[in-house]
């Protein structure tokens, strides 16, 4: 049975402004949803009762307060595996702590794994803005569950803007629209169902894909628009899925950003590759289509439509030739270079798959010591056969290139042996970046300034299950 597509308005989450000074409150909380007009209503977890949760607006240089209060149940409707690091029998059920993703914050304001709090608790946390204007958003990050609590809702987009970006005439206002965009497996009678592995004690699979896209939590959405410019905010924010997004006609559309804010230059694109946490700014340009209408598409699968207005429209937005200024990083920049793996077992049939990060687990000694203010090249050296998205907490990256190297080789002398020439990134991954995608059979450079705050942050892979079964590490910012 098909859903009918494009007969529900595309929801736009409320915006939420948190005044500097002034303490806001974001309440997680169970919450029932139409996700699509012949569909009964999903039980959610969400923050503010909206899913995705209110997009939170800032400004650049005013900090903001936000006390994200968790009044979950205390039982999960997802399936909890307490095999898993964080998610032991021992543990409370559930737990919730929020990480907003992308932004530079101290430490007991990063939303830390292990930072977690049961439900009537509530943490206030403090987000000096002292970056950029990026697309930044927020989710939950329990150690060992927040697949799930994201699964099941708890997430938002957080948009920091500046000066200069405001200066630039972009499409605003009506014209800017966030799409959120996320798989998720639903029942005929509309729960939400996650995948397992069948062994009611052990759960958990390596990766979770639904049967259904949601865009701003709605199932194949419609948006009326004008014939004008509009400036789309996505984020991939699925559990596991990688979204090759284009329009079906093929037209192109502008990437002016990547998930740490505006590139140099626009770049022009007729498809983009997007891994869970990846966030690209795009401006499309509708004006041709008058009465017509424009499908987003994912490969052949449409996900949403614009439809456009008959009438002519008024567009005064441009999209400039030099967005901002951007120095980029060479080799020499960086002061140590570490080479840091991408590992899988799965030689065992008794147990699961593991993946882990340079070899280890979450638990043992952190090995990654970085002097604050300094500038680091970390050579991710991926020695399994899957893209892993690889996320760093507190800095923002450049990606120096990727290159093929001898696997096999690494494997038994540890040692890089390169086997082809190396490739720099393309136009829209030449910015600044928080998420990199991570090609297997490559070793992918990127450099970072590890400056702004001291203290124990995570890097992991952004495959929420990789993540949540021990493909992530700490890593230490000292003086
Ligand atoms: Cu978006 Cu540590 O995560
Ligand atoms: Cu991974």
């Amino acid at each position: 049975n098909k859903l009918a597509p494009f007969v529900d308005p595309l929801p736009v989450p409320p915006v939420l402004r948190p005044e500097p000074g002034k303490l806001v409150t974001v309440r997680m909380a169970p919450s029932s949803h139409k996700l699509h007009r012949d569909l009964p209503p999903t039980e959610l977890w969400t923050y503010n009762g909206s899913y995705p949760g209110p997009t939170i607006e800032a400004r650049t240089g005013q900090a903001i307060d936000i006390a994200w209060a968790n009044a979950l149940p205390t039982n999960h409707f997802l399936p909890v595996d307490h095999n898993i690091c964080g998610a032991e029998a021992d543990k409370p059920i559930v737990r919730a702590i929020t990480h907003l993703h992308g932004a530079k914050v101290p430490r007991k304001d990063d939303g830390y794994p292990e930072d977690w709090y049961v439900p009537g608790k509530s943490r206030r946390h403090h987000y000096p803005n002292a970056q950029d204007a990026a697309t930044l958003w927020y989710h939950d990050h329990a150690m060992g569950i927040n697949r799930l609590n994201m699964y099941a809702g708890l997430m938002g987009l957080y948009l920091l803007r500046d000066e200069h970006e405001l200066s630039l005439g972009l499409p605003s206002g009506d014209f800017e629209l966030p799409l959120v965009i996320a798989d998720r497996w639903l029942r005929q009678d509309g729960r939400l169902y996650y995948p397992d592995s069948g062994d009611a004690k052990a759960p958990w699979v390596p990766e979770v894909f639904g049967n259904l896209t949601l865009v701003n939590g709605a199932i194949l959405p419609r948006a009326d628009v004008k014939a004008r410019r509009y400036r789309l905010r996505v984020l991939n924010a699925a559990n596991g899925r990688f979204y090759h997004l284009r329009f079906k006609d093929g037209r192109p559309f502008q990437v002016i950003g990547s998930d740490q804010g505006l590139l140099a230059a626009p770049a022009t694109m007729r498809s983009i590759f997007l891994a869970p946490g990846e966030r690209a700014d795009i401006v499309v340009d509708f004006a041709s289509l008058r009465g017509g209408s424009a499908e987003l598409m994912n490969d052949a699968v449409p996900l949403m439509r614009f439809a456009v207005g008959q009438g002519e429209a008024k567009d005064d937005s441009r999209v400039p030739d030099a967005l901002r200024e951007i120095t980029r990083f060479t080799e020499a920049s960086a002061t140590k270079t570490r080479d840091m793996t991408m590992d899988e077992y799965s030689d065992c049939v008794a147990t699961p798959m593991l993946m882990l990060l340079n070899g280890k687990r979450w638990h043992e000694p952190v090995t990654e010591t970085v002097k604050l203010g300094s500038t680091e090249m970390w050579n991710l050296v991926n020695l399994t056969e899957d893209t892993h998205p690889i996320h760093l907490h507190l800095v923002r990256f450049q990606i120096l290139d990727r290159r093929p190297y001898d696997v096999d080789e690494y494997l038994e002398k540890k040692t890089i042996r390169y086997v082809g020439p190396a490739q720099k990134p393309p136009a829209h991954e030449q910015g600044w970046k928080d998420v990199v995608q991570v090609y297997p059979g490559m070793v992918t450079r990127i450099i970072a300034t590890f400056d702004g705050y001291e203290g124990r942050y995570a890097w992991h892979c952004h495959l929420a299950e990789h993540e949540a079964n021990e493909m992530m590490r700490p890593f230490e910012v000292v003086a």
